[in-house]
C-alpha cells in the first residue's frame, strides 16, 4: 500500500548533536499552516519510538532543539528500560491562530509515512489519544491508541504517573521516610502530575502543588493535605521530595540554589538545562533521579502496545523501575560519580554495543 506524503514538504538531514549524529525530518504542509520537526537520534536497539508534543515555541531552532534534546533522552531511556526501541522524538508547533487539529495531524502522519518506520510515535504534552487515532487514519506508525481488550494500549500517562510513583516510594524509603509522613511538592498538574498527586495522597503524603493553568489547580484548591502555591515558588518548598512534572529545563542554575528539598524526582523529560547542573545538584547533596529513568512507565506502554504484550506485561515492566533507579544510586554512590553520570553510561554502552561498527 503507497502511503501519502503528498501536500507536504520535507527536508531531510544529518546533524551534529552533542556529539553524535542524528537524523532531522524537518516537515511543512504546502499551505505553510503546519510545521515541525522529527529527530531520529537512534536505531541502535529498534525503531526510534518516543512521544509528539505539540506546543506553542518562540522560534523554529527552538523548537528542533526541543525535538533534539528530547530525542537523545528517548535513546538513553529506551536503551535502560531493556525496550527493544531506538530513541526519537517529534514536535508539532502549535499555530497561533485557529488551526483545524484533523488537518495538523494529517500533515504529521505524512511525517511519519515519509520516514516509512523508522520513527514510531505517540502521546506527549500537547497531544491525545484522540489525536494518536486522527494519525492512524493516514499512517501506521503510531501508538497510545485505544486500548483492545487485555493487550496494552492507551494513553501512556497513567503508567508513567505509576512508574514515577514506585521510584518515589522508593526513594523514601532509602531516605527512611515514612510515605505517611512525607510532604511532596508536585510542579505541574496535568496528565500525569493529577495522576501522580491522587496516588501520593492515597498513600497518605501531604503535597503542595503548583500549575500555571488555573484550571488545573481548581481541583486541589479544597483538598485535604494539599496546599497550592503560586509557580515561582513551588522548587523552593521546604518539602522531603520535589517532582517536577511540567516542562523541561527546571533544573537549572537560578533554580538550583532555591531548592527546597533534598531528594528530586518527577515525570518532566530533561529536567537538568544542562550537564553541569547534576553537578550543582550533588553539591548541594541533593539526590537527584535521573528523568529518563523515572519516567520510562509511559514508553514501556506504548513499547508493551508494539510488541502486542499485555497489561501483566506492562505492570511487570513498570514495577522494575524503581529497583533499576536504587540500583543506579548505589552504583553512583561507589563510583563517586552523579546516578544521572551512571544512567548515561549504562545506556550509552547498551546503544554503542549494538551500533554498526
Ligand atoms: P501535560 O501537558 O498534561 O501537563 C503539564 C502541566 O504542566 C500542565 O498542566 C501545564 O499547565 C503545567 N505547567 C507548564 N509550565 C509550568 C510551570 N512553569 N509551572 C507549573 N506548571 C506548569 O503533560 P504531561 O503528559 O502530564 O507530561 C508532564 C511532563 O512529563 C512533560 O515534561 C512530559 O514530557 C513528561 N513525560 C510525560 C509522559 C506521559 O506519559 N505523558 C511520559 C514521560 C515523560
Amino acid at each position: 500500500m503507497e502511503l501519502a506524503t503528498t501536500g507536504v514538504d520535507f527536508r531531510l538531514e544529518k546533524v551534529e548533536f552533542e556529539g553524535r549524529k542524528q537524523t532531522v525530518l524537518e516537515f511543512k504542509s504546502v499551505e505553510g499552516d503546519v510545521a515541525g520537526f522529527i529527530v531520529v537520534d537512534s536505531l541502535a536497539l529498534g525503531p526510534a519510538t518516543g512521544g509528539c508534543r505539540f506546543t506553542s515555541y518562540a522560534s523554529r531552532s527552538d523548537a528542533l532543539r526541543d525535538a533534539q534534546r528530547l530525542a537523545r533522552g528517548m535513546s538513553f531511556k529506551n536503551a535502560l528500560a531493556e525496550l527493544p526501541l531506538g530513541g526519537g522524538k517529534s514536535v508539532i508547533i502549535r499555530p497561533s491562530d485557529n488551526f483545524d487539529r484533523d488537518h495538523v495531524f494529517e500533515v504529521f502522519a505524512k511525517a511519519l509515512n515519509y520516514l516509512n518506520g523508522t520513527y514510531l510515535a505517540a502521546e506527549d504534552v500537547g497531544t491525545s489519544e484522540a489525536d494518536m487515532e486522527r494519525i492512524q487514519q493516514t499512517s501506521p506508525f503510531v501508538f497510545g491508541l485505544p486500548k483492545d481488550g487485555v493487550k496494552a494500549g492507551g494513553n501512556p500517562s497513567p503508567r508513567t504517573a505509576q512508574g514515577v510513583f514506585l521510584s518515589i516510594m522508593a526513594l523514601l524509603e532509602l531516605n527512611n521516610i515514612d510515605p505517611a509522613n512525607a510532604h511532596i511538592a508536585v510542579q505541574g498538574l496535568g496528565s500525569v502530575g493529577r495522576e501522580l498527586c491522587g496516588m501520593l495522597l492515597k498513600r497518605g503524603s501531604r503535597l503542595t502543588v503548583a500549575d500555571v493553568d488555573d484550571a488545573a489547580v481548581r481541583q486541589f484548591r479544597s483538598a485535604p493535605r494539599v496546599s497550592v502555591v503560586d509557580t515561582g515558588h513551588i522548587h523552593t518548598v521546604t518539602a522531603d521530595l520535589f517532582a517536577p512534572c511540567a516542562l523541561g529545563a527546571g533544573l537549572n542554575a537560578r533554580t538550583i540554589p532555591e531548592l527546597g528539598a533534598k531528594i528530586v524526582a518527577g515525570a518532566a523529560n530533561n529536567q537538568l538545562e544542562g550537564p553541569d547542573d547534576a553537578f550543582s545538584l550533588a553539591k548541594r547533596n541533593i539526590l537527584y533521579a535521573p528523568d529518563f529513568v523515572v519516567n520510562a512507565g509511559g514508553i514501556i506502554n506504548v513499547a508493551c502496545e508494539y510488541l502486542g504484550e499485555t497489561e501483566d506485561q506492562v505492570e511487570r515492566r513498570v514495577s522494575a523501575i524503581p529497583a533499576r533507579l536504587i540500583g543506579l544510586i548505589h552504583e553512583a554512590h561507589a563510583k563517586h560519580i552523579t546516578p544521572s553520570q551512571v544512567a548515561e553510561l549504562k545506556a550509552n554502552e547498551k546503544i554503542t554495543a549494538r551500533e554498526p561498527s
